[in-house]
This record gives structure tokens, sequence and C-alpha cells, in this order.
């Protein structure tokens, strides 16, 4: 198996090279009702060990985008009428099916907002994670089952080897997010997109969660792209921010400058919205 020894060897791209990038983005959504224009010329990057957070209002486009990069979307209706994704230079949009399955919960994975829906609820879920080395990387089914045992014990599952026998629904809501962080991760990828990975959590757990990524990607060196409403934890936890409206970036930068002075009239109004930001990290 060729994960094993990943987490201490360097990230694709050296230090604050992008590891991956969007290119002028756009994602329709060809409806009968018409055409939504849902990512219009997005662009923005990522760099390993770095994290890019992704704000924006309900519909401004950031899950559009996410789903993007590992050509997600359901195509129909979706269709990409401009665009590039680079991941480590090579464009993800205009690579074959192959290629893509082999990327997807491989080099790029992905944490969702809801883990029942991105669970199979008929499935053990140590067998869920497990299996995302049995088909991405050829482990065998002993290999698989070690290696997913030991990530769920690294994202904080208690009593790993009782709860990989069991079914989603005999877990709590915090425990499924660790289940869905763990098979995001055993496969040690170089960039981990999540998208609102803890607002169906309670804040406690949502806070725990947060720590758990944070400093998995310090310990793997991961890029991470944080896509959340919460202006609080981009303050706590990202380096650089995108600010989406209506499909559009309307500001791009470091989460201080931005914050300290941000240049758009949505930005200002966002963090106008917003109690109190300190920043801790
Ligand atoms: N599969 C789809 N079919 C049709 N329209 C879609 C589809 N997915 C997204 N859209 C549309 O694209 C636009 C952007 O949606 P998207 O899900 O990216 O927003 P978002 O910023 O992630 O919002 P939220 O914060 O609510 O998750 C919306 O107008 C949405 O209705
Ligand atoms: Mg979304």
């Amino acid at each position: 198996m060729t994960t094993q020894n990943k987490a201490t060897a360097a990230p694709r791209g050296a230090a604050g090279e992008p590891v991956l990038a969007v290119e002028d983005l756009s994602v329709d959504f060809l409806l009968d009702t018409g055409a939504v224009h849902a990512v219009r010329g997005v662009s923005w990057q990522v760099a390993a060990g770095e994290t890019l957070a992704v704000v924006g209002e309900s519909g401004s486009g950031k899950t559009a985008t996410a789903l993007s990069v590992l050509r997600l979307n359901p195509e129909p209706p979706c269709v990409y009428p401009g665009g590039r994704v680079l991941f480590a230079g090579e464009d993800l949009l205009s690579c074959g099916e192959k290629r893509l399955r082999a990327v997807r919960g491989g080099a790029v994975s992905m944490v969702f907002q809801d883990p029942m829906t991105s669970l199979d609820p008929l499935q053990r879920v140590g067998t869920q994670v497990a299996e995302v080395l049995r088909h991405h990387r050829g482990a065998s089914r002993a290999e698989a089952r070690e290696a997913a045992l030991a990530a769920l014990d690294e994202v904080g599952v208690p009593d790993p080897a009782r709860r990989y026998r069991q079914y989603p629904h005999e877990l709590s809501g915090g425990l499924r997010q660790r289940v869905m962080i763990a098979a995001a991760l055993v496969g040690r990828p170089d960039v981990l997109i999540a998208d609102e990975p803890t607002t169906a959590l309670d804040v406690t757990v949502q806070r725990q969660i947060l720590d758990l990524l944070l400093s998995l990607k310090e310990r793997h060196g991961m890029a991470v792209v944080l896509i959340t409403h919460d202006l609080g934890v981009v303050a706590e936890t990202a380096d650089r921010v995108v600010v989406m409206n209506r499909g559009e970036v309307v500001e791009n930068g470091d989460v201080l400058d931005v914050f300290e002075h941000p240049e758009d009239p949505y930005t200002r109004a966002l963090l106008a919205a917003t109690p109190r930001l300190e920043r801790t990290a």
C-alpha cells in the first residue's frame, strides 16, 4: 500500500505554491425554467498547510464551486462554460473520468455538512472508511481495516474496534462527523475541502471538530478549503478568505486584511452583522 508514510512526506507543491487553484470558473445549471449562473468567473487558490475560508450567503455558489473541484455537480443540469481547476498543475475539469475517480477521495477529498447523506446507512462505519483505501489505493482487506481503525482513532472516535462494527444510526452526530473526517483523511489527501462540516452539530462539538481539522492539517501539511457561514470560525481558523456574493468573488485576501479593511460593501455588511470577532489563533 502506498499511503503508509505519506504523513511524513512533503505535500505536493513547494511551500507557498498553490496545490489547488480554481481559475476563472463558471458553473451553470440548465433548468427548464432557464439557466442559473451559479458561479461566475471565480478564482482562488490554496497552498499546502494553508486554510482558505470561503464565505457568503446561502445560494452564493460556495458548494457549486467546491463540487466543481471534483466535478461532482450533477451533469445535467450542470455545465461548465469556462474555467480550470488546477490540482498540482493538472486541470481536473478537463481530465477524464478515470483520472477523476482516482483523485476523488484520494489526493483531494471532501467532508460535507450532513454525514447522514454521505454515509451509507446499511454499511458498518468502519467498512465505509476502509473502503476508501480498498477502492482508491488497492489495499488488501486487512491493510484497509488496520488503516481505518487507525484513522478512527486519530479523529478521536473512542473504542475504534467497537465503533468500527456499528452502523451510522448507532452513532451521535459528532461521532458520525468524525467518521466522515476519518473517511476523508484515511487516503492522506493533499487537499481537504470541508463544506459546512459542523453546522449540524452543537456548539461544543463544532469547536472540537474544527480543532481536530486544524490539528490534522498541521500534522499532515494539507491544504484546507473550509466553507462556512461563520465569520468567527474564519477569524479563528483561516489564513485567507474568499467572500462570495451571487456567484462572484467580491473579496479575496488575508483574513486580517479583509476583516480590518473590507473593500466590498457586501463584506462590510456581513462583518457588521457578526457580533464580535476576536482572532485567537
Ligand atoms: N444541482 C443543482 N441543480 C440546480 N440548481 C442548483 C444545483 N446546485 C446548486 N444550484 C443553484 O446554484 C446556486 C448556488 O448554490 P450553492 O449550493 O452553490 O450555494 P451555497 O453558497 O453553497 O449556499 P448554502 O450556504 O445555502 O449552502 C443556487 O442558486 C442553487 O439553487
Ligand atoms: Mg452550500
